[in-house]
Order: structure tokens, then C-alpha cells, then sequence
């Protein structure tokens, strides 16, 4: 048969000099969100019995798709957990695709596995973790806090022989991925109040903890409030207890790597489970969570399929599909993997220090801005505020208003029940003085 999908070697170097450009030059701080109305007269109807042609695809691509997407990737973006990726790993990541590889067992993607445990090692390292410490690259946190989740209830069960223990421990600021696993898995979260920082210490977690609790989860940077609990503590009440620990660093895990920071994750070291989104503050592109295991055994227990089309897997080497919940994958930690291997840790060091220095002049400019409470932080590099006098309605237009113009994506969310602005930087290029006058137009 003729190929059904001829090559159109011009189609490709136009992607690829697309992709070139849009690495060199980052996402447009304008672009945002389209309405559905606007969109459907464009894409609607795009998908024909003989094609539109690579040609008018793409125009599609570059002229609506991207820019109705949100720029998450520009230092103007400090919502959410944002993202940051560096160029180099971008541009891998691109190569990555090309390459095609399947890296769901070693068989399909040897090199590539070896390549990304390089990183998990660098990030279990950052942890203290011995050799059997090992896990994988998943999609997302979410993905990654089901995994080590379940992986904490199947390691229960065996070493305690209950199947009754039908329960999470976590902070009430406690990333909201937490209930929705606890929903698939069919389990209760016990919330324990965080402190008036947000933090959750090992005393509290004491407190509330009973017979059906088979896992602590310890915040490594809450997504509302950047709290790291008091993870030492919930150590030993994990260890006292017989329960698994597991640290959601998704968004904060990345300041194991900053020196100054790393004292607040003292404890980590006996923490059963972390996971680290390379994509949050990891200079990475989407998507990618390591999930890793101090004892990766604990994992492989968990996880893994069986078929007897899988029975020729070798099962001698590292499958990552024995770790989470998925069996293809990509090889989603290789940007990470290659961005580490060409820059070199110390550059990581240092770009997570900067971000948290970036962080702390903002916080300091704030508190200098009359009319402008600083409620919280810098803690890692998130920062809560809230203008004195301003109703919610005209915080709500205020930040749309920024965001439209591309000077600030600054949205607001909830302390303790009051309407806040919340920032958080993940980028180490965000511009303090920027950032800061643009704040002062708070002010009437
Ligand atoms: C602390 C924390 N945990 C988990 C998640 C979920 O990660 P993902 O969005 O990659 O699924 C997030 C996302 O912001 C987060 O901040």
C-alpha cells in the first residue's frame, strides 16, 4: 500500500522552525483562555473525511490553539503552581518525541530508563535516601500521590495483616489531589487543622490519629500557603505507629536542593514516599511527577501488571511500569534528565536559591506598600496579601485586568475564609520591580 500519511518534508522544517522559534522567544504573556463561542467557528469542523493538510493544521495550531492556552511558562505567571521550563529542556523534550521511545519496561526503552533514574537518584539523594531507594516518572502529583498511596495501603496490609485501616492523615492544607485519590481508593482523609503558618506538626497529627490511619501524608510545600509540616515529627508518630509516610513535595520538593531551605525537610530522610513535579519548580516542561520510594521494593510490591502477553517482559531489569499505575509510558524524565546532565546540579542549586531570593524581595516590597497587608510568607516562594479596602469584586477585576494586559497573572484565593492575592514563583526570571509596581496599582 502507498503510505496512507505521505511525509511532507516542508510541513516538518516548519515545525521544527516553529518549535525553534517559540523555545528561543517563550510563550506571549497576552494569550489566555478563549470562549467556546469563539473557538468552535475556528476548530469546530477541522476534523474531515480527506484532511485539511498539514499546511492549514498547523495555522490552526499557532494562530488559535496556542494562543488560547494560558502562558504558564512566562516569569509574569504566579498563580497556581506555574511552570518554568528551561530552554534546553524544552528543546530536548522535542527531540524526545521524535525519538519515540516506549519506556514502559526496560526491553522497550533500556536507555532512556537508565537516564531518568540518574535523576531520580539526584532527587533521592536530596532526600538522603540509600540504594533501594527508586520509582518513575508518572504524569502528574496526582498521579503520583495515588501510586504512593496505594502502594502505602498494599505495604500495610502485609506487614500488619488488617485489611480494616481505611484512612489518610493529612493537613487541612493538604493538596486537594489528596481527596481525590482517597475517593478512588475509597478511603477517608482525616484532616488535621494546620497552625496559623499552615503547617501541620507531629503533635497535632497525634491528635487525630486512629486505629483506621495507614498513611501520613506530610505537606513538602502546601499549594495555598507554601507550609512544609513538621515532617521530623510525623516521622516518628509514622514509626511509632506502624504507618507509611509520604511527602507531597510536587510543588516544594524542589527546595531540597537549596541549602537554605533544606533544614525545614529535616525528617525526610525517614519519609516512606515523595513525590517532586519536575514541570512545578523543576525547570521542566509538562508533564512529569517523580514519584520515588526509599525502599523502591515497597513500590514493585504495589504495582505492576500481569498478562501472559507480558510474560516475555524481562523482569530482571527496571520496569517502570511496576511503580504506578500505567504500563506505556513515555519518557517523561528525560528533559529533566537532560537539562541536569548539560547545566549541572549547582546551576539547579542556584536557579531554586534565586527564586526564593525573587520571592523574598517581593514579600519585602509588599510589606513596604501601604495599604498593602503582607499575610503570609515568603514561605518556599509563595507569598499571601490582601489589599486593605478593596472589595472582592474589584480584587477579581483588578487581577483580570493584569492578566489580559500580559503584566501579571496574580489571581485570588482564600486564607482562613478572607478573599486574598496569593503569589507563587517558580521562575527565577520573574522581575521583583515588576512585579511590584505592578502591585502598586492596588493602591487608588
Ligand atoms: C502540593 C501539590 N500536590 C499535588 C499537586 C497535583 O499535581 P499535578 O497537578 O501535577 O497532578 C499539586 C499541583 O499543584 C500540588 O501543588
Amino acid at each position: 500500500m502507498k503510505d496512507p500519511f505521505p511525509f511532507d518534508p516542508a510541513a516538518t522544517d516548519q515545525i521544527l522552525e516553529w518549535t525553534a522559534r517559540r523555545i528561543a522567544d517563550g510563550p506571549d504573556p497576552k494569550h489566555g483562555a478563549q470562549a467556546f463561542a469563539a473557538l468552535e467557528p475556528i476548530l469546530g469542523g477541522s476534523i474531515t473525511a480527506d484532511g485539511i493538510g498539514g499546511d492549514a493544521a498547523f495555522d490552526l495550531f499557532t494562530n488559535t490553539i496556542v494562543p488560547s492556552t494560558r502562558p504558564f511558562g512566562h516569569p509574569t505567571s504566579l498563580s497556581f503552581v506555574a511552570s518554568a521550563p528551561s530552554r534546553a529542556a524544552l528543546s530536548f523534550d522535542a527531540a524526545l518525541g521524535a525519538a519515540g521511545i516506549f519506556a514502559g519496561n526496560w526491553d522497550g526503552g533500556a536507555g532512556a530508563i537508565h537516564a531518568e533514574n540518574q535523576a531520580l537518584r539526584w532527587i533521592a539523594d536530596l532526600a538522603s535516601w540509600g540504594d533501594s531507594a527508586g520509582g518513575v516518572f508518572v504524569a502528574g502529583g496526582t498521579l503520583g500521590n495515588l501510586s504512593a498511596l496505594h502502594a502505602a495501603r498494599e505495604w500495610h496490609r502485609r506487614i500488619h495483616g488488617r485489611r480494616d485501616r481505611r484512612a489518610i492523615l493529612c493537613s487541612s492544607e493538604a493538596h486537594s489531589s489528596i481527596a481525590a485519590v482517597a475517593r478512588i481508593m475509597d478511603v477517608e482523609v482525616i484532616l488535621v487543622p494546620a497552625d496559623a503558618l499552615g503547617r501541620m506538626s507531629g503533635e497535632a497529627a497525634k491528635a487525630h490519629l486512629d486505629d483506621h490511619v495507614f498513611a501520613i501524608v506530610a505537606n513538602g510545600g502546601a499549594t495555598n500557603c507554601g507550609a512544609v509540616d513538621d515532617i521530623a515529627g510525623l516521622a516518628d508518630l509514622a514509626a511509632a505507629h506502624g504507618l507509611w509516610l509520604h511527602v507531597d513535595g510536587a510543588y516544594g520538593g524542589a527546595a531540597l536542593a537549596d541549602p537554605v531551605i533544606r533544614p525545614a525537610f529535616e525528617g525526610i530522610e525517614k519519609a516512606d514516599s515523595l513525590i517532586v513535579d519536575p514541570h512545578k519548580w523543576l525547570f521542566a516542561p509538562y508533564d512529569s511527577c517523580a514519584l520515588i520510594y526509599r525502599d523502591a521494593g515497597h513500590g514493585a510490591a504495589a504495582h505492576g501488571q500481569q498478562a501472559v502477553y507480558l510474560d516475555t517482559v524481562d523482569k530482571t531489569h527496571w520496569n517502570p511500569s511496576d511503580y504506578a499505575l500505567h504500563l506505556t509510558r513515555r519518557a517523561r524524565g528525560l528533559p529533566l534528565w537532560y537539562a541536569l546532565a548539560t547545566h549541572g546540579t549547582r546551576a539547579y542549586t542556584q536557579a531554586i536559591a534565586a527564586t526564593r531570593e525573587v520571592a523574598e524581595e517581593i514579600a519585602q516590597g509588599i510589606a513596604a506598600i501601604e495599604g498593602l497587608d503582607l499575610l503570609l510568607g515568603p514561605q518556599l516562594t509563595v507569598i499571601l496579601f490582601r489589599p486593605k479596602d478593596m472589595s472582592e469584586d474589584a480584587m477579581i477585576a483588578w487581577a483580570e485586568g493584569h492578566r489580559r494586559s500580559g503584566a501579571l497573572l496574580c489571581l485570588p484565593t482564600r486564607w482562613r475564609g478572607e478573599m486574598v492575592f496569593r503569589l507563587c514563583i517558580v521562575n527565577p526570571q520573574t522581575d521583583p520591580d515588576a512585579v511590584l509596581e505592578t502591585l502598586k496599582t492596588l493602591m487608588p
